[in-house]
């Protein structure tokens, strides 16, 4: 394929752990490497290339002056606020900076992951950085919100594809949600559903309801209050999400679920 027909994506990293980028790597439908290679121009991203310093970072200017209004930018991570953005620095500058002026010529971001949606983990209270999401820095433009810790591949690659292929962003929720992966709670598509119907629930860990993969609603599952697709995408591949391997959800792509008691206590 011609690249310059492809979608220009520049995907910044601040203040995270990188959980989004393995994720999305390990899509397999569609591969990631399909994404990468055929389907997308990724031009720029600071962990996934094999370029790095002075050259790459000059790549980026390059592009932010050469596809000013058409690239998407693609962000992983919070935005750390205190002492001028320090907390966070890229390529000698705050995260912060880095973000703002690569924000200013795109078409539309991605907040990819509960990092760049919510402020993620690093937000918990007392929030000693002053972390905050992609979207309470920047404003004027087209955010699509991708939450997750990380986001299920095939949602992360399901997002950007959407564009590839129709040249539109995917229909939002009032969040700024893709509807066709954030529509329907846990709860919604939970395979322990009727369990909770007939008010049969775990009580503790290893007791009898356990064994016999009763309802986790007692144990502190968030799924009723929680938006996303992995009752029905389920995590690799389709083989398991966290509600079959018996934990409950912690309502990893809700706003601040790092603060909630619930997942404190399995902490
Ligand atoms: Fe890591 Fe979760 Fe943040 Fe993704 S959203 S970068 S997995 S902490
Ligand atoms: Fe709902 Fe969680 Fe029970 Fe599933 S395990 S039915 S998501 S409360
Ligand atoms: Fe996260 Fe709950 Fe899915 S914890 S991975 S949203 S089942």
């Amino acid at each position: 394929a011609d690249t310059k027909e492809l979608p220009t994506v520049i995907w910044l990293h601040g203040h995270e752990c990188t959980g989004c980028d393995e994720s999305f790597i390990r899509s397999t439908s569609p591969f990631a490497s399909d994404v990468v290679l055929n389907m997308i121009a990724l031009e720029y991203d600071d962990t996934l290339a094999a370029a790095a310093g002075a050259p790459f970072e000059a790549h980026l200017h390059k592009l932010l002056t050469e596809k000013k209004g058409q690239y998407v930018l693609a962000v992983e991570g919070g935005v750390p606020l205190d002492d001028n953005g320090t907390y966070c620095m890229v390529g000698g500058r705050p995260f912060v900076d880095v973000l703002k002026e690569c924000a200013e010529g795109a078409a539309f971001i991605i907040e990819y992951g509960s990092c760049a949606a919510w402020g993620g983990v690093q937000a918990a209270k007392p929030n000693p950085t002053n972390t905050v999401s992609v979207s309470s820095v920047i404003s004027g433009k087209k955010i699509i919100k991708v939450p997750g810790c990380p986001p299920i591949p095939e949602v992360m690659t399901g997002v950007i594809m959407h564009y590839a292929l129709f040249g539109e962003i995917p229909p939002l929720d009032v969040e700024g949600r893709p509807k066709q992966f954030y529509g329907n709670r846990i709860h919604d598509t939970c395979y322990r559903r009727p369990f909770f119907d007939s008010g049969l629930f775990v009580e503790k860990f290893d007791d009898e309801g356990a064994k016999a993969g009763w309802c986790l609603y007692k144990m502190g599952c968030r799924g009723p209050v929680t938006y996303n697709s992995c009752g029905n995408l389920r995590w690799w591949n389709g083989l398991s999400y966290p509600i079959q391997s018996g934990s409950g959800c912690i309502g990893c792509s809700e706003k601040g679920f790092w603060d909630n008691d619930n997942f404190h206590q399995r902490l």
